[in-house]
């Protein structure tokens, strides 16, 4: 399975802290935004990942993860030039992911809890179709929003209804087979004017092959698409990891623990990073 980051998009409502920094390298809290949709693709073992950005940030992301060996992961890069959508992510990753499954990740997500590891796993195994997930939230008319009938089974989904039909938002986390790239490439540009990720998951549901995952209220998912949201997110990883005295998506950490990098490349880095508590964290992991 490949990964894709899609880490473009203007950041408008970031206005003016992202007129020159794409949105995804403002911090939440001690780390990069991006460090957490890369987290959650590392956790579900996926190492070929391609960050889709703008032509201006594009060399920012090379500086931050170069090929991705320090990682042991391989990273490959490409440009959005405008921001037409998220299901354009699968016509410029068409050579990427060739004739691979994919999952792709929105660069402004950031996912935590107990069991999501277990989630990513079963979802990487994917054989046909798509699997995406459906999560209860306050504000459902700002995302895809999902309609259950009784017995669980997905029946429809509206990209930001001004009527929710449920209280369900497809989080910016997919799953799917090597058809999705046909999909994507045969989509009409919506209303405003967007390939929407919506529409390639209605095909699925349409061809009866999308599989849509409650997650539980236990695991969190957060957007960070606003001034608010980045200090709400940042707050709660200040708070978990003051309380446990373990990081929220740390790659190092995670790249370590999957076996991608050894205990040498580990020290390596955390030493680069000692006069920090985050590189602290890196080297006492080596003594656990
Ligand atoms: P959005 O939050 O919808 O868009 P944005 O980041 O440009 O922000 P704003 O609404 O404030 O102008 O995008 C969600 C994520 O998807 C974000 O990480 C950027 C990314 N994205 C792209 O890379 N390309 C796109 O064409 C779109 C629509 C989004």
């Amino acid at each position: 399975m490949k990964g894709i980051i899609l880490a473009g998009g203007k950041g408008t409502r970031l206005y003016p802290m992202t007129q020159v920094v794409s949105k995804q390298l403002l911090n939440v809290y001690d780390k990069p935004l991006i460090y957490y949709p890369l987290s959650t693709l590392l956790l579900a073992d996926i190492k070929d990942i391609l960050i889709i950005t703008t032509s201006t940030d594009v060399d920012n992301y090379k500086k931050l993860f170069g090929n991705g060996e320090n990682l042991g992961i391989k990273m490959s890069y490409k440009v959005q030039d405008e921001p037409n959508g998220i299901a354009e992510a699968f016509v410029i990753g068409e050579d990427f992911i060739g004739d691979d499954n994919v999952c792709l990740i929105l660069g402004d997500n950031v996912f935590y809890g107990g069991d999501f590891v277990n989630i990513l796993q079963e979802a990487k195994n994917i054989k046909e179709g798509g699997i995406i997930f459906a999560y209860p939230v306050a504000n459902p008319e700002s995302f895809g929003v999902v309609e259950f009938d009784e017995t669980g089974k997905a029946i429809s989904i509206e990209e930001k209804p001004k009527i929710p039909k449920s209280k369900f938002a497809v989080p910016g986390l997919y799953f799917y087979d090597n058809e999705v790239i046909n999909i994507a490439k045969n989509l009409k540009k919506s209303a405003r004017g967007e390939y929407e990720i919506t529409d390639v998951n209605l095909e699925y549901l349409r061809q009866g092959k999308l599989n849509v995952k409650q997650l539980s209220r236990g695991l969190a998912w957060l957007d960070t698409g606003t001034p608010e949201s980045i200090l709400k997110a940042s707050e709660f990883v200040y708070t978990i990891q003051a309380r446990q005295g373990q990081y929220i998506s740390c790659i190092e950490e995670i790249a370590w623990r999957r076996g991608f990098i050894d205990n040498k490349k580990l020290i390596e880095i955390g030493n680069k990073l000692k006069m920090t508590d985050y590189g602290k964290y890196i080297l006492s992991l080596v003594g656990e």
